[in-house]
């Protein structure tokens, strides 16, 4: 299968509704979308990104009226938290109602919904008479493409078309907030911070999100965002001094450190964190391609996106077995 890359919504229209899979544009990263309520669109979504079927999968629709129609009951604080974060990069897991499949949610009660901010993918949900399910569009485990090419790289051949709507702006896949009575709970951290959603419920929220990336069991899915090249976690200047002999990519955060390196990379030389979010896969992809033998990268600060980069970065890690 050849696979064309463009940006005309009407091609991308004509492949959905004939139940084939096309990679989309969102502001956090680009998603393999299929049509929600077709089960050979939905199983062709995991067949190419030999994603587990336990794995369950996000809705995208355009609107919170659609969110309604696929879900039996809204929660006060989901309607609160929409009302500043829609579109944007968070996804509410709501009950579900029978119009999606247990295939969709991988057998749960809820959906994860969201509306995505990215203008072309919003003029493409309204054209459709379905939502989409989309996971991001890169081969299970690996990085999450934030530009057209890296779709390409990862998928080329598996699908017809790429809808191009440029590089992400956010970078950082959506937060995931589900609502227990009257708690909120945060299930992935994502493209919007703990701390916004904090300040406007105007309390604190729980955070348990173990068990999402790992649905079945904790390790099976040991590492994901993973780059091929083995990446390593910690200060750099001690770092180093573990690969003696090695060639490593450095993956800077701020002021570089000094010393001659040959391959170094940096997420925001100015220590900005909402760059780095937008910079990070990116980076992790120019890193892996260095061919040197290992990627090290520092703890970024732990708030405000730094808490989802470091997320995603922890789950990069090498595992030494
Ligand atoms: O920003 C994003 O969320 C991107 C773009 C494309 O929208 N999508 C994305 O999808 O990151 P994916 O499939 O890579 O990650 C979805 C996460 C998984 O960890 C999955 O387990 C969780 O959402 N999830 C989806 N549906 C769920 C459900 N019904 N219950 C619990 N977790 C769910
Ligand atoms: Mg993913």
């Amino acid at each position: 299968m050849k696979t064309i890359i463009n940006s005309s919504i009407e091609d991308a229209v004509k492949w959905l509704n004939i139940n084939q899979v096309v990679a989309i544009p969102t502001e956090t990263v680009y998603g393999l979308a299929g049509n929600a309520l077709e089960e050979d669109a939905v199983l062709q979504i995991f067949k190419v990104k030999a994603r587990p079927h336990f794995n369950p999968l996000i809705v995208h629709v355009n609107d919170w009226a659609k969110v309604a129609a696929y879900t039996k009951h809204i929660p006060e604080a989901a309607l609160k938290l929409a009302e500043t974060f829609c579109p944007g990069p968070l996804t509410f897991l709501l009950s579900k109602n029978e119009r999606i499949s247990d295939l969709v949610t991988a057998g749960h009660d809820k959906v994860a919904i969201r509306i995505p901010a990215h203008p072309l993918t919003l003029q493409l949900l309204r054209q459709l008479d379905f939502p989409l399910a989309a996971p991001s569009a890169n081969r299970f485990g690996y990085v999450s493409p934030t530009t057209a090419g890296h779709v390409m790289e990862g998928l080329s051949g598996l699908i017809p078309y790429i809808l191009d709507g440029g590089p992400c702006k956010v970078g950082l896949e959506s937060t995931i907030v589900d609502f227990e009575g009257e708690d909120v709970i945060i299930r992935r951290n994502g493209g919007v911070s703990i701390e916004k959603i904090e300040a406007l419920l105007g309390k604190k929220i729980l955070k348990k999100t173990d068990d999402i990336e790992h649905p079945v069991a904790p390790g099976m899915l040991k590492s994901h965002y993973a780059t091929t090249t083995p990446l390593y976690r910690g200060k750099l200047e001690d770092l180093i001094q573990r690969f003696p002999g090695k060639s490593v990519v450095l993956l800077e955060f701020g002021k570089p450190i000094s010393g001659n390196y040959s391959n170094r990379l940096n997420l925001s030389a100015s220590g900005d964190l909402e760059e780095a979010a937008r910079k990070l896969f990116s980076l992790m992809r120019e890193a892996d391609a260095c061919g040197a033998d290992c990627i090290l990268c520092p703890y970024l600060p732990n708030t405000g996106l730094g808490i989802a980069i470091n997320d995603r970065l922890q789950r990069a890690q090498f595992i030494e077995v």
